[in-house]
């Protein structure tokens, strides 16, 4: 069966063909690679054995988007990855990030409503919740107003397709909010490659303790948290993976109990900025060069993510701790510094 995924190249998107691959499905990648290498294409070989189809477009271009369901009309599957993410820059382009993130989804998702049948997963985010009352947070848990454009892209991306399936019986569709991802392929193949400074704390840590920045910054000891530090629920991203196929599965056998549906995908547990670095620590060998600083704005105290109904419904649980998937992720550092 084949299945697109776009932004195939990225973090989340490599690691989730590889397990597609793995479980038999044919992909092609859509990415444009403004933020990702086409290198990747090698590392998804070298665990897989296996190049997937690759398709270098940019889906702002609308024609282009309609030519390429035109030729692969045997789709039965989308995986939604491509979108900017960066939430400063969101604030600084919102433009951008609205007609990266929103208009390419409106793009794809018209295409797909041409179908017989089709499949749709959606790249989410637990920013929807912003600073939730109550944690851990349940899927029911209220939206607030978004803090950034990027965090609004993925409020209005949920809404852009709730609507479309309320209307369309033929389109099936799962939204994943993923909690904090982080980590690396257990091979070493393939991992995180942020462009320029990372802004993420994972790569900034696995940075830094290679040398490449000289401190971490530690944004606010000072939160209503047990060491001050913010709390949030990092998910390994092989997990995060793993979930978007059984997603996929789940539609694709008809075994959903709407057309639309949510899940939070995060592993349950809260772990705090100190925990985060001590685990780095503890991995591999060094001492991190860390320094408390102010807080950052916009950043919300605790979220992490109650699993329940990922854990019931989807039949998906995650499976690695923080530790292990900081491990894999200092492995990958090393070896792209190599
Ligand atoms: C952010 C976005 C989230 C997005 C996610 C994925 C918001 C509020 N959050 O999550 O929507 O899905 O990125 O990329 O829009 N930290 C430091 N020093 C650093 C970097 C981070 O102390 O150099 C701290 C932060 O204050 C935070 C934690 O580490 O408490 C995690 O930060 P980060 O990795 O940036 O993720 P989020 O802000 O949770």
């Amino acid at each position: 069966m084949k299945v697109l995924v776009t932004g195939g190249l990225g973090f989340i998107g490599s690691h989730t063909v590889v397990e597609l691959q793995n479980k038999g499905f044919e992909v092609i990648i859509i990415d444009d690679c403004s933020n990702s290498d086409e290198n990747v294409l090698e590392g998804i070989k070298a665990i897989t054995g296996k190049k997937p189809l690759y398709e270098k477009i940019d889906l702002k271009e609308k024609h282009k988007v309609e030519d390429f369901f035109q030729c692969y009309q045997d789709v039965v599957g989308v995986i939604h990855f491509a979108a900017s993410k960066a939430v400063g820059e969101s604030v600084e382009k919102p433009l951008l990030y609205y007609e990266n993130n929103i208009g390419t989804l409106v793009y794809i998702l018209k295409e797909l409503c041409k179908k017989n049948k089709a499949s749709f997963i959606f790249s989410s985010s637990c920013t929807v919740y912003g600073q939730a009352d109550k944690m851990p947070i349940t899927e029911d848990a209220p939206i607030k107003v978004a803090e950034s454009p990027y965090g609004n892209t993925k409020q209005m991306g949920e809404e852009i397709i709730a609507d479309t399936c309320k209307v369309t019986p033929s389109l099936n569709a799962i939204a994943l909010r993923y909690f904090n991802p982080m980590g690396a392929h257990p091979s070493g193949e393939i991992g995180e490659l942020p462009i320029g400074v990372p802004q993420n704390l994972v790569p900034f840590i696995t940075q830094t303790g290679i040398g490449l920045r000289d401190q971490l910054s530690v944004f606010g000891d000072d939160y209503p948290t047990p060491d001050g530090t913010c709390i949030r629920d990092y998910i390994y991203v092989v997990d995060l993976a793993k979930a978007h196929v059984i997603a996929l599965e789940r539609l694709l056998s008809g075994k959903n109990e709407s057309n639309y549906e949510v899940f939070n995908v995060g592993t349950g547990t809260g772990s705090s900025v100190l925990e985060a670095i001590h685990s780095f620590e503890k991995v591999s060998g060094r001492k991190l060069n860390y320094k408390i600083v102010d807080r950052r704005p916009g950043d919300i105290t605790t979220a992490y993510a109650d699993t329940t109904k990922a854990n019931k419904v989807l039949g998906w649980k995650a499976e690695y701790t923080l530790e292990e998937a900081m491990n894999y992720a200092w492995i990958w550092e090393q070896k792209i510094r190599d």
